[in-house]
């Protein structure tokens, strides 16, 4: 572990431990990035309360058991501790950086079995820009996961079963299959939903042939099972049109839709049932979990079956959730979906536990995807009104990314490949820069803008440097060093990169793919500075020097461009 704030802590804490006890080895020594020095520890202020003696004076004595360490340890003010590092313990910790294939980010230890649900449109609407974050976030943490060697199991969580697909079937039935599919495959699910359910509500006969075909296909009759896959497989194309354009890693494969689970509903009622979970509430099976109450301070039901006998939302989720820890195996799951579920996802997760389905040793987390709002402040439309449309949305950020790019000389083919990338990188970016569960406005402009913290931006940093290598005629990867620090930019530089395997831990603890969008902002901007005062190529630069700084402008680029990938961000050669 070369992240210097984990450095410290570890050997603070091993000298708080030294001068006074054991029981003081877990104490936050509180190292922060100091103005002074490269750090600074504030442990002493909060310890000298405890042990009763002057805050100087326990800073002193902790200053006195770093005697060895690496760098200058002052006490100053009424009992902080500046801490500099030496540059021969960054520059050795930054050559074996660049020497290390995985570039300092470590492996699970151990391996967990991570499943992520996320994603999940619903067949028959359109697939809404409510499912892009939730698609962009969750595709992240996957290959997060996959990268540091646990296992992930992505569970598209469609949702493709209840009785609208009653009418959805007769309307099928009524425009061919042929017609149904290419509307279907084009994305027009909302437009057949709307026509289908206009027919429903002013057609009586329609409304019986809907009802029972309901019936039909939950007796799992085998027509009505063939119009459904006719219906799905079309739908399933379209969503992954949106995941090819995305770049996301989903596949057919980890389609584990709502009507997976039709089969295990029953026993999950039964068995929540004779075990008392379940109990029966004016006539429907209802979970009750501990310390959920309604504003009459009544007892929140979760309905896992309907008074008609029908199962919904919530008995799929149990039945998942059982699915997930007992088959998947699960250590950890996820679910990346709405903040607007939060209450379900409580009562679900309360009801698994008490039903022991869900043990201790498996947690099960909701990762909150805040709304995303237009410009007005307002539930993102269309100015006629409709929900927007995420294929055009998509197509429509390429578009523009082409119209800034289009004067750069570049001929057609590699035009279209850099939009792409931009256009997806700007709205991948805009999603993962800021923390998942707050509302966020979506707005072209900012997000395709190439400055601030924007895809666009880090795209264009890691062009740059691209671009100093190619005009050295060299490789990136043949820049071993060693690295040497002159200047306070280059020093800062290398001990911010030094942090990026803690960065990488701390968002798969925490689910925050945001704090390495920002670790890497940081990293550009420091890179930026680094490279105004520290010229690589220009005539007079020593050859030390110069293999320093290509070794450092290496390294950065291996950060950014590993945890761009790392996002699901895509990184075009030159911009
Ligand atoms: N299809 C749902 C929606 O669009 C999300 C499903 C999330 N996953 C789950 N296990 N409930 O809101």
């Amino acid at each position: 572990m070369t992240d210097p704030q984990i450095v410290l802590t570890e050997r603070v804490q091993q000298a708080l431990a030294n001068a006074f006890g054991s029981e003081y080895a877990d104490a936050d020594p509180l190292i922060r990035p100091s103005q002074f020095a490269d750090f600074q520890a504030n442990v002493a202020m909060s310890l000298g309360k405890r042990l009763r003696r002057a805050p100087r004076e326990v800073a002193q004595a902790i200053a006195d058991q770093l005697a060895d360490f690496p760098g200058t340890v002052e006490v100053s003010g009424p009992g902080f501790l500046n801490i500099t590092l030496d540059p021969a313990w960054i520059t050795a910790e930054a050559t074996e950086m660049l020497a290390d294939p995985r570039t300092g980010i470590g492996t699970a230890t151990p391996p967990q079995r991570v499943v992520i649900d996320y994603s999940a449109p619903n067949a028959a609407k359109e697939m809404h820009v409510g499912h892009l974050r939730t698609t962009i976030v969750g595709d992240a943490m996957a290959r997060i996961y996959e990268h540091l060697g646990s296992t992930v199991v992505r569970q598209n969580h469609l949702g493709d079963w209840g009785t609208p697909f009653g009418m959805l079937i007769e309307h099928l039935l009524d425009i061919g299959e042929e017609a149904a599919v290419a509307q279907l495959e084009a994305g027009q699910g909302t437009e057949y939903y709307q026509a289908a359910r206009a027919k429903f509500d002013s057609d009586e006969s329609f409304k019986t042939r809907s009802r029972q075909r309901v019936t039909t296909l939950q007796s799992g009759d085998p027509e009505t099972m063939r119009l459904w896959h006719v219906f799905m497989e079309a739908t399933i194309r379209y969503f992954n049109k949106v995941y090819e354009m995305l770049g996301v890693t989903l596949t057919d494969a980890d389609i584990a839709g709502e009507s997976m689970y039709n089969s295990m509903l029953e026993k999950t009622c039964d068995d929540l049932e004779a075990m008392g979970v379940a109990v029966m509430s004016e006539g429907a099976l209802c979970l009750f979990p501990p310390g959920f109450t309604g504003s009459d301070d009544k007892p929140l039901p979760l309905i896992i079956r309907k008074s008609d006998g029908g199962y919904g939302y919530a008995s799929t989720d149990m039945a998942a959730i059982r699915y997930r820890v007992d088959d998947l195996k699960a250590d950890r799951i996820l679910y990346v979906v709405g903040a607007d579920q939060a209450l379900h996802f409580r009562m679900v997760f309360a009801a698994a536990e008490q039903a022991g389905w869900l043990p201790d040793s498996v947690s099960a987390e909701h990762v909150q995807i805040g709304m995303m709002l237009g410009k007005d402040g307002r539930r993102f439309k269309t100015r006629s009104g409709e929900s927007v449309k995420l294929m055009e949305l998509l197509q429509e950020a390429v578009d523009r990314a082409g119209v800034i790019i289009a004067d750069r000389g570049y001929d057609e083919e590699t035009k279209g490949e850099i939009a792409h990338a931009v256009g997806m990188g700007a709205v991948k970016y805009a999603d993962l820069s800021i923390s998942h569960d707050s509302e966020y406005v979506f707005d072209f402009d900012r997000m395709l803008n190439f400055a601030g913290n924007t895809g666009p931006y880090m795209q264009y940093a890691t062009a740059r440097i691209r671009s100093i290598f190619r005009k050295a005629g060299l490789e990136p990867e043949s820049a071993r060093g060693p690295i040497v620090l002159g200047v306070p930019a280059e020093r800062a530089l290398a001990l911010h990169l030094l942090g990026f395997g803690a960065v990488v831990d701390q968002v798969a603890a925490l689910v925050e793919p945001h704090r390495l969008s920002a670790f890497l902002f940081e990293t550009a901007s420091l890179f930026s500075t680094f490279y105004e005062e520290c010229p690589v190529l220009k005539e007079g630069v020593d050859a030390e020097t110069r293999a320093s700084r290509l070794a450092l402008c290496a390294l950065t680029l291996r950060v950014l461009e590993t945890g761009l990938e790392l996002l699901g961000v895509p990184v075009p050669d030159r911009m």
